[in-house]
């Protein structure tokens, strides 16, 4: 969801710049012939994680929650030269459509796509990473935010999205699982002394976390 009026998101999305040609055509064919297609960031988050990563220039990129890549695309446009982005979604589904985009990118050789239970995957990389981007199953959020403090270099980052949930995290007749597990993740980020933290109020949230 949207904390900003459809016509402000109309202009912050028109003054910041625009997506090559195979995001666009991801954006559009998610839309049109995948299921849930509000999963994908799109491009005014796309832009922000391209920024953000950009700013970083993580030499080894962490996704959980792939869906149909756009936002691993996105993250990748920031990788240093000899950086890797691994990106990790448990749907097989999607799996040749999103290998077929990974391969009409410029990023084809810098991508390991792997498929599985990210909570079960993450456990048995050898590698360390500078940017975790968390974006996938919200009931294993807090594993995942353990999981990826293991394996951030100090100094790394982790961004969380749909931290806020709609707003139902400030909303106490939203009692749901999903709002409630946020709810306590989101207060024990902000007390953890392991790291520095900002949550951002883009789309449905943005938690960016550095590792202390
Ligand atoms: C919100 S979508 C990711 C959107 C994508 N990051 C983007 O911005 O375009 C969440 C994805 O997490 C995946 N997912 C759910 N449970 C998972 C798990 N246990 N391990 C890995 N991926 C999982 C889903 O299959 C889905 O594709």
């Amino acid at each position: 969801m949207d904390f900003i009026s459809p016509d402000l998101q109309h202009y912050v999305s028109q003054h910041s710049s625009s997506v090559s040609e195979l995001l666009a055509r991801i954006d559009r064919e998610t839309h049109l012939e995948v299921l849930q297609p509000r999963m994908l960031s799109g491009h005014f988050q796309g832009r922000v994680l391209s920024m953000l990563s950009h700013l970083l220039r993580p030499k080894n990129i962490l996704e959980i929650g792939t869906y149909t890549g756009y936002s691993a695309l996105c993250l990748a446009e920031g990788l240093a030269s000899d950086g890797k982005l691994l990106t990790i979604d448990v749907n097989e589904e999607l799996e040749n459509r999103v290998r077929a985009y990974f391969e009409a990118s410029d990023y084809a050789a810098q991508i390991d796509y792997q498929i599985g239970d990210a909570a079960q995957i993450i456990p048995t990389l050898q590698l360390k990473f500078d940017l975790v981007f968390i974006d996938a199953d919200k009931q294993q959020y807090p594993t995942y935010y353990e999981q990826a403090l293991e394996v951030l270099n100090p100094g790394g980052f982790i961004l969380i999205d749909n931290v806020l949930w709609s707003g139902t995290v400030v909303d106490e007749k939203h009692q749901d699982k999903d709002t409630s597990l946020l709810r306590e993740l989101n207060l024990k980020i902000s007390q953890d002394e392991r790291v520095e933290k900002v949550l951002l109020p883009i789309r449905d949230g943005l938690y960016l976390i550095r590792k202390i």
